[in-house]
């Protein structure tokens, strides 16, 4: 067993944090997580069902139907309930604003812009998911995803229009029909659809294939442990569609652009969901088209671990070695077109 210092929290140092923009917030758990005993991740059983996440602008009424009713339990559960939306929304909060010091150092840890990105989401989705599921007691629960790099995705999915899934707090000018600028960056492409279309597949054949030969270039940069540890090095994924349509999506009318285009408040979005759906399936396709080998070996990632409540409340800390075969995670994605694949320019 490795023995060396991994970047994992400290859980009772929960602290007032800030915003992309430095204004303070405060996202940490009313209760102290480090008053609760923890327990270790255990692999879902191998016989239970494969939860198939499919694109969100294909699933049917019934499953919308579902999917609603699960969350507006969720958004109606007491804040003390870790399972409560706001709860789940916070995680994101309490680790993208660096809410917790590191374990062993007094360096705030942050898992966006490094190697942590891709392996924490994955996380945090996984016990969402399954929440979502034992909320309405169905243990075949996938999320959607949003289906952004393929041209009938290319827009705010219609299901998010509606009931539990609306956030109010979104540019109007970007609600469907209108297509997403999966490279945006503040300012209107004012690209007519079909050109929208074309230069969002260029772009995702660049962040998937010609500009992610390199591990580090999609799996962002090695984010170590202690003072000197942070790198700041996003994967191509991470900055774009993922940054970019954060803040595509996210109000003009907030000082942030809340809620999708802030990191504090992005999770309160419903869609946040189904966006990171996708971009968790991006690296299940990134992994595959490089012949599914372990794409980092080191023992600082494979070590470095977080916590998340389950869906029976429990605290669990889980190691990024636990979440890299998604099969034994229990979920799948349904197959898609890549149509960016062999979109070389
Ligand atoms: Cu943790 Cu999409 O951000």
């Amino acid at each position: 067993d490795f023995v060396g210092v991994v970047l994992s929290p400290n859980l009772t140092t929960c602290h007032k944090s800030l915003s992309d923009a430095d204004r303070p917030v405060y996202c940490c758990p009313p209760k102290r997580d480090s008053e609760e005993p923890f327990i270790d991740f255990q692999f879902p059983d191998p016989s239970s069902p494969l939860r198939l996440r499919r694109p969100a602008h294909l699933v049917d009424a019934d499953y919308i139907a579902k999917y609603n009713k699960a969350l507006s339990i969720m958004k109606s559960l007491p804040y003390d309930d870790p399972r409560n939306h706001m709860r789940q929304a916070n995680m994101h909060c309490i680790y993208c604003t660096g809410a917790y010091n590191q374990q062993h150092s007094n360096s705030l840890l942050k898992i966006h812009r490094s190697w942590l990105f891709f392996p924490w989401h994955r996380m945090m989705l996984y016990f969402h998911e399954r929440i979502i599921g034992s909320l309405i007691g169905d243990d075949t629960f996938a999320l959607p995803f949003w289906n952004w790099d393929a041209p009938d995705g290319m827009k705010i999915p219609n299901m998010y229009m509606n009931g539990s899934f609306v956030d109010k707090d979104r540019e109007n000018s970007h609600l469907p029909p209108q297509v997403a600028d999966i490279n945006f960056d503040y300012v209107e492409s004012g690209l007519e659809p079909e050109d929208q279309i074309a230069t969002n597949i260029a772009l995702m054949y660049h962040q998937m294939v010609s500009g992610a030969k390199k591990t580090e270039l999609f799996m962002g940069c090695r984010y170590k442990a202690g003072e000197e540890g942070f790198c700041d090095g996003p994967g191509t994924i991470e900055l774009a569609p993922h940054n970019a349509l954060h803040t595509w999506v996210g109000s003009t009318l907030n000082p942030e652009r809340e809620n999708l285009g802030a990191f504090y408040s992005a999770a309160r979005d419903p869609i946040f969901y189904a966006h990171h759906s996708n971009i968790d399936r991006l690296w299940e396709v990134w992994r595959g088209l490089r012949g599914n080998k372990p794409e980092i070996i080191d023992p600082e990632w494979l070590e470095s671990y977080f916590f998340f409540h389950n869906e029976r409340q429990q605290l669990v800390r889980i190691k990024i070695r636990d979440v890299l075969d998604i099969t034994k995670l229990r979920y799948a994605y349904e197959k898609v077109d890549l149509p960016w694949l062999n979109a070389r320019p």
